[in-house]
């Protein structure tokens, strides 16, 4: 069944990691879906690899940064000149702070590197919501936002992302407050996902990737489900929430994607550790 079936969804770093796979999954759930990503490479090199497909005429991409009023503007249009409606946005373009803590920050990038992460993560946020209201009204449609494990525990991030991702939970609450009933607003937190995820310029970290081998060897000892599961595995939430059928009685909700970090116990990560020994079925 296509849960999405001719719903248009436009979403924001669309063509990396996680937002490439939502985008995907949002394809084959039967939307028309318009990626809004800063790297006009990634954008051609998906619409490259999409031409052949019957997805062709499904997608649309539009460079630009989230972080300037006029290209959310521009991202919009795009989305309504191509499919003539927009049902969800999708604001997921992020960047990460490499985990530096409050000690280690050099105080002459400070500002700076305050204002990248809160003017990617945040401001990125809220003008894509600015930007599609009168469309979202009119179909009564639904944003949904990424937020993450920082959004609720400490250590998933240092001081500045952690701060910024905490800001979206406030954000998704008072957006969904001042919205309803005309558009749902909700979130997906996801834990550790081996993606590109880059940091800010004013840390020197636009190249730098998480670590993702290091990830894919830790994360599964450190959370209850036992592994750190794929951007393919993360997507469904964000269908959940952009369907209409399934979404009716939610919003201002945020969905903790994270492994089970909230039920990790004092001693063991994992209180079943031997519950398949002690049922016999080893
Ligand atoms: N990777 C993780 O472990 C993890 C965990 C929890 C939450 N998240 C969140 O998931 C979201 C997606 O990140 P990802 O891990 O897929 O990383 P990613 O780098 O693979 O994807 C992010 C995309 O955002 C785009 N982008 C960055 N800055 C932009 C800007 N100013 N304007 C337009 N596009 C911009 C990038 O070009 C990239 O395509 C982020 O919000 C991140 O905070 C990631």
């Amino acid at each position: 069944m296509d849960r999405l079936h001719n719903e248009s969804v436009l979403i924001t770093g669309g063509a990396s990691g996680l937002g490439l796979a939502v985008a995907q999954r949002c394809l084959e759930d039967g939307a028309l879906v318009t990626v809004f990503d800063k790297s006009s490479d990634a954008n051609d090199k998906l619409l490259e690899q999409l031409r052949r497909t019957r997805y062709n005429e499904r997608l649309t991409t539009f460079a630009g940064d989230v972080r300037s009023f006029s290209d959310n503007e521009a991202a919009v249009a795009v989305a309504l000149e191509k499919f003539d409606k927009l049902d969800c946005v999708i604001g997921n373009a992020g960047i990460w702070d490499f985990s530096i803590p409050l000690v280690d920050m050099p105080v002459d990038t400070l500002d700076q590197s305050f204002d990248e992460l809160f003017h990617v993560n945040v401001k990125g946020y809220l003008l894509l919501a600015k930007a599609a209201l009168t469309p979202l009204a009119r179909s009564k449609g639904s944003i949904i936002y990424t937020v993450s494990n920082a959004g609720f525990h400490p250590a998933g991030g240092g001081p500045l992302y952690t701060a910024t991702k905490h800001a979206v939970t406030g954000l998704i609450k008072q957006l969904a407050y001042e919205l309803a009933p005309h558009i749902r607003v909700n979130g997906v937190a996801p834990g550790a996902i081996q993606t590109n995820l880059r940091g800010p310029l004013a840390m020197g970290m636009q190249e730098r990737v998480i670590p993702g081998e290091a990830l894919s060897k830790s994360i599964p000892d450190r959370v209850p489900v036992g592994v750190m599961p794929t951007p393919e595995e993360y997507a469904g939430a964000y269908i959940m929430f952009a369907s209409r059928r399934d979404n009716i009685p939610t919003t201002g909700s945020i969905l903790n994607h994270d492994g089970g970090m909230a039920v990790r116990g004092f001693g063991r990560v994992r209180g079943g550790d031997q519950l398949i020994e002690k049922l016999g079925l080893d």
